[in-house]
């Protein structure tokens, strides 16, 4: 047997001074040909390990070089040197990896964002994504733990499917067919009955179409899967390809829905700041010194984990569509002409308007409730005034939109007439209608987009920094 490994977060939080070990890992930096600093992953601490003078030949001393992968047996000790109170006498050496020095893209020093993601297949070996991929899975983790500790039911809804879930259009399409003599109707358009399917068919943009099919019959489920954007929005909230978590609730109404949301979100921030402190304190060293490059206005008023600590212990903001117009036209910026877009009941508000909102008037997540029909999807369930939807957008300081959600449309008739109006195709939607024909119930739902969550959790300013291999238009490397 090979791994016979300890873990260096382990070794360092069990301190188990005098014991023989095997640790294997990555070396970082190699000083005065006696101290390796390893890392192996498991925390952004390097174990010291130390090459008594003499013991070691020449040749094998030569072949540590940053990320030549090591195992190394010794005996733990408390260190002589300061910066760490443990380290690892060695009394034995593999080179498990030869890495070229000369060669290797990442050196011991400071690399920029931008450049570090041109070798995303190496940028885990840096603290800076170690500590945000750690965080990433965490809250993974605390998803499912959070959604089964209620009796949610984990759905696997498809990836590849024949439906415009959102109704924007923004659909990869998937197809067999040959670019060169594709089969054609009578008509010239594509004839689809000879592609793999038998008929059109696109990546999901969401599963909440196939997830409403599953609350209608176990109660409470979610979904946590990859979904598919074609939208060409080159920013740092969008990516084409992201990971999103999607709850579908029989029995709920849209404050049920909202209440859910939050008890949710701070659930999965608590669990982070808890199981993560280390990555998180990293972070938000990492970004403090980031920001002093920054001219003072464009500063965070508030480090990270006081970010997420207000968040943690206090209630989100709660108003109405109607409400925030309101107070974007009574607002200093919009009297001085700062907002860039019109601002008149029935936009769609644009991020600056989000961010106004969040970050200058309520300083806080802000829930926004009840939207203009016209600018929401055809599910939405249609208030009693006819002009608005019983939606729900959450807003997080730094990011925007991070939750999209409402109660659903449970009236047959009502949601067949708002999908003629809005272009949506009933006949290919039977099977979604049929949950209304049989037992339809009041319920809701949202999504949660977990690429954003993850920035806001990790302050990473932009979301190719959060997903291991980002998918963007013109990008799409690894
Ligand atoms: O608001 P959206 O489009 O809502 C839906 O897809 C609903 N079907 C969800 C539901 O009710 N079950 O997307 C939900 C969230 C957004 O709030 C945002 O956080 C994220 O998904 N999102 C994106 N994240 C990264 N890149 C993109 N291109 C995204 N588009 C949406
Ligand atoms: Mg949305």
């Amino acid at each position: 047997m090979f791994n016979q490994r300890t873990k260096i977060k382990e070794l360092l939080t069990q301190q188990p001074e005098g014991q023989e070990v095997t640790v294997m890992g990555w070396v970082r930096t190699f000083r005065n040909n006696q101290f390796v600093a390893l890392n192996d992953g498991s925390t952004n601490t390097n174990l010291q390990v130390v090459l008594p003078l003499g013991e070691f030949d020449e040749a094998t001393l030569k072949r540590i070089t940053t990320s030549a992968a090591l195992k190394v047996t010794g005996t733990v000790i408390p260190s002589q040197g300061r910066g760490q109170q443990l380290e690892v006498k060695a009394t034995a050496l593999d080179i498990l990896g030869d890495s070229d020095a000369e060669k290797y893209p990442l050196q011991p020093k400071k690399h920029s964002l931008e450049f570090l993601r041109e070798i995303a297949h190496l940028r885990f070996r840096t603290n800076t994504f170690g500590s945000v991929f750690r965080i990433r899975h965490s809250l993974a983790f605390a998803i499912h733990t959070f959604f089964n500790e209620r009796g949610f039911l984990y759905l696997h809804t498809p990836v590849i499917t024949a439906s415009d879930a959102e109704g924007a259009g923004e659909m990869f399409r998937v197809t067999t067919l040959p670019f060169d003599g594709t089969p054609r109707n009578d008509d010239g358009s594509v004839n689809f009955k000879e592609d793999f399917f038998g008929r059109a068919t696109n990546l999901t943009v969401s599963g909440q179409l196939e997830g409403e099919l599953g609350a209608t019959a176990f109660g409470e489920i979610y979904t946590f899967g990859p979904t598919f954007r074609a939208e060409n929005s080159n920013t740092t909230r969008h990516l084409a390809e992201f990971w999103m978590i999607e709850p579908e609730m029989a029995f709920y109404d849209l404050e049920d829905n909202m209440n859910l949301a939050e008890a949710f979100i701070k659930y999965i921030i608590g669990y982070v700041m808890t199981h993560n402190r280390e990555d998180v304190e990293f972070l938000a060293a990492r970004l403090a010194e980031e920001e002093k490059s920054l001219p003072a206005d464009k500063r965070s008023e508030i480090g990270l984990i006081e970010k997420l600590e207000f968040v943690l212990n206090n209630d989100f903001q709660r108003i109405t569509y109607t409400e925030a117009i309101d107070i974007l036209l009574q607002s200093p910026a919009y009297k001085k002409k700062k907002f860039q877009y019109e601002v008149k009941w029935g936009i769609d508000m644009q991020s600056e308007h989000e961010r106004y909102l969040v970050e200058k008037h309520f300083k806080k997540p802000v829930i926004v409730t009840n939207y203009p029909a016209a600018i929401k999807s055809f599910y939405m369930r249609l208030n009693d005034d006819g002009k608005t939807v019983a939606a729900m957008d959450i807003l997080a300081p730094g990011i925007g939109e991070i939750v999209g959600g409402s109660q659903r449309e449970e009236r047959l008739d009502v949601l067949t007439a708002r999908m003629q109006e809005m272009g949506v195709p009933a006949d290919e939607l039977w099977w979604y209608l049929d949950t209304r024909r049989f037992g339809t119930v009041p319920h809701a739902g949202f999504g949660l987009g977990f690429e954003r969550m993850v920035q806001f959790v990790t302050g990473m300013g932009n979301i190719r920094d959060v997903i291991a291999f980002p998918r963007t238009p013109k990008s799409a490397e690894f």
